[in-house]
């Protein structure tokens, strides 16, 4: 059974969970372990950012994430996908807070896996959940309210999976919607087009834009683990 779901609505227990916000949460996140970063640790809240930093207390650790579409005062970095290049985050771990991917995760925490999902990783992700019983696509929105750009990407999951033959596939109407919204809607054109998209053009982040508009660019699976995002296995 596969259902797509905003945060607060889903029966996480015994499911597996795949988290998504494209603009621009789970794609910063897909491109940073990519990068070689060595985990994420995803925070609710600025003040809850900065205590773990400190308890913590390693220089090996870099504050990220955004407020407004902006890199918050005093962080390290903001949360374009474009940031997280192997020069800045290879070997380092990430402190991330952001307005709903990074909380979008510590609501999901009680499925039996959370995966991170994103245009850019959609083909990994796809293997990894293929024989899954239980499947609830989590898609972040924007403060509880819905995102085009999310349940695109929850949409072409299961289109992938319907092509790589997954049966049974019993699709709840979120999920049936969000198909059917796949196959009406061109990505790059829509996302550039969503209220995300538009106040990323306004902040002058357009090409943000574009690079979470991309399918497969990357192979990584990032996981929630005890409150920590990386590699399962560390690949
Ligand atoms: C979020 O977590 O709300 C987004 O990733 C926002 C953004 O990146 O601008």
């Amino acid at each position: 059974r596969f259902s797509v779901e905003g945060l607060g609505d889903a029966e996480l227990s015994g499911a597996t969970a795949v988290v998504i916000d494209v603009l621009r949460a789970t794609t910063s996140m897909v491109q940073a372990l990519a990068s070689g970063a060595k985990a994420i640790y995803p925070t609710a809240s600025t003040e809850e950012a900065v205590k773990l930093l400190q308890s913590i207390g390693r220089d090996d650790t870099l504050l990220c994430g955004e407020r407004r579409t902006r890199r918050i005062e005093g962080y390290h970095l903001g949360n374009s996908p474009s940031e997280f290049t192997a020069e800045v985050v290879a070997g380092k771990r990430l402190i991330m807070n952001t307005t709903n991917g990074t909380r979008a995760f510590l609501a999901a925490e009680s499925a039996d896996r959370v995966i991170a999902a994103a245009f850019n990783n959609l083909g990994a992700v796809t293997v990894a959940v293929a024989g899954v019983e239980r499947l609830v696509i989590a898609c972040a929105g924007r403060s509880g309210a819905f995102a085009l750009e999310d349940t695109l990407c929850a949409g072409h999951l299961i289109r992938r999976l319907r092509a790589a033959g997954t049966d049974p596939l019993i699709l709840t109407d979120g999920a049936i919607a969000a198909e059917a919204l796949a196959d009406a809607f061109p990505v790059g054109d829509t996302l550039a087009s969503t209220a995300a998209g538009r106040d990323l053009a306004e902040a002058g982040l357009g090409d943000d834009v574009a690079d979470c508009a991309r399918f497969d660019v990357h192979s990584v699976v990032p996981e929630l683990d005890d409150r920590v995002i990386r590699l399962p296995h560390g690949g």
